[in-house]
């Protein structure tokens, strides 16, 4: 009889990660959550623990609550912990954790990354020398500048310091608006709420959690508060934009443009994106680098281990 502790682990995970499961755990491995249904039941009653991969808003649901009965914790992967009932779970006293702080610097660094991508444009100009252009036309179109401009973060949270603290490196003026006001640099603007930091900015950074609670709040009035000659560059969540008003903002150029790592179903995208010029698409990579993904994977497990322990998580959300 195996000794080691029952897990169902759900999600895509690299083989390193796989292996690491097999190492500390009796795992057994789904990709989807949804085939949790597929697990035998004898399996599903017996398990107490969950590693969770996943972003599909609430797809953690009272009924794969209910699949597994006497289930006492889940690990999340990853920082954001939408794809959790998280209100069901503490209900049932089961305790969820998440992956926070090791992928500020990542999440950070794409932030930044794709907004001068955006504004310099590096694919039209990978393109203009591949497509010979720089040989026939010469040089290629003028850009605009992003250094000493006015930066926006929407959730000054760990991921948006990090980004904030990386603006000011490249001389920006920094505004923000968070739920309550945090101690920062004098020089930093605090504002009541997103329309007015959206007002303020030539570049809006969407560093919110998802859920219920940040459902839009980057509602029309804010993508119209931005302009036309405002960027929106989103990190966090699909769910905190109204997709439907970037759309219409991005086809009419009442908005100059938008950088976005995160999507509404993704990765099913809606494809009205893929005919804008004026958008830089990522897919989901934020925290995607080995050693982050490492990290990421190491905290996940050693929740897991606290918990079989009987020691308290180290990441809890609830
Ligand atoms: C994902 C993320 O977890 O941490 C988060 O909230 O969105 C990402 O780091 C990662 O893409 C795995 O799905």
């Amino acid at each position: 009889m195996n000794s080691k502790y029952k897990l169902i682990v759900s999600g895509d995970y690299t083989s390193d990660q796989v292996k690491a499961f097999d190492r500390d755990f009796d795992a057994t491995f789904i990709q989807q959550l949804e085939s949790i249904v597929e697990i035998k039941p004898l399996i599903r009653e017996q398990v107490e623990a969950v590693a969770f991969k996943g972003h599909k808003p609430l797809e953690f649901d009272v009924k794969k609550f209910d699949m597994v009965p006497n289930l006492k914790v889940i690990s999340n992967f990853g920082v954001g912990y939408d794809a959790v009932d998280i209100n069901e779970a503490t209900r049932r006293g089961v305790k969820v954790s998440n992956t926070p702080d090791v992928l500020n610097d990542d999440v950070a660094d794409l932030a930044i990354g794709m907004l001068i991508a955006f504004s310099r444009k590096f694919l039209v100009g990978a393109d203009w020398i591949r497509s010979g252009n720089w040989m026939r036309l010469g040089e290629m179109p003028l850009n605009r500048k992003i250094s000493g401009c006015r930066a926006g973060i929407l959730g000054l949270g760990r991921i948006g310091r990090e980004i904030a603290n990386r603006l000011v490196a490249f001389k920006m003026d920094i505004h923000y608006h968070s739920r309550r006001q945090k101690r920062t640099p004098d020089n930093w603007t605090f504002h009541e709420d997103p329309i007015s930091l959206a007002k303020s900015v030539d570049f809006l950074f969407i560093a919110l959690v998802g859920g219920e609670e940040t459902q839009k709040l980057v509602s029309a009035s804010v993508i119209d508060a931005l302009g036309s000659n405002g960027i929106l560059i989103n990190i966090s969540r699909g769910s905190t934009v109204d997709e439907e008003a970037l759309i219409e903002a991005l086809q009419k150029g009442s908005l100059r443009g938008a950088a976005l790592d995160v999507f509404c179903g993704e990765p099913n995208i809606d494809p009205r994106f893929l005919n804008l010029e004026n958008v830089l698409l990522q897919p989901h990579q934020g925290s995607g680098t080995v050693e982050t993904r490492a990290a990421m994977s190491k905290l996940q497990r050693d929740n897991l281990l606290k918990f079989f322990s009987n020691q308290s998580l180290l990441t809890p959300v609830n």
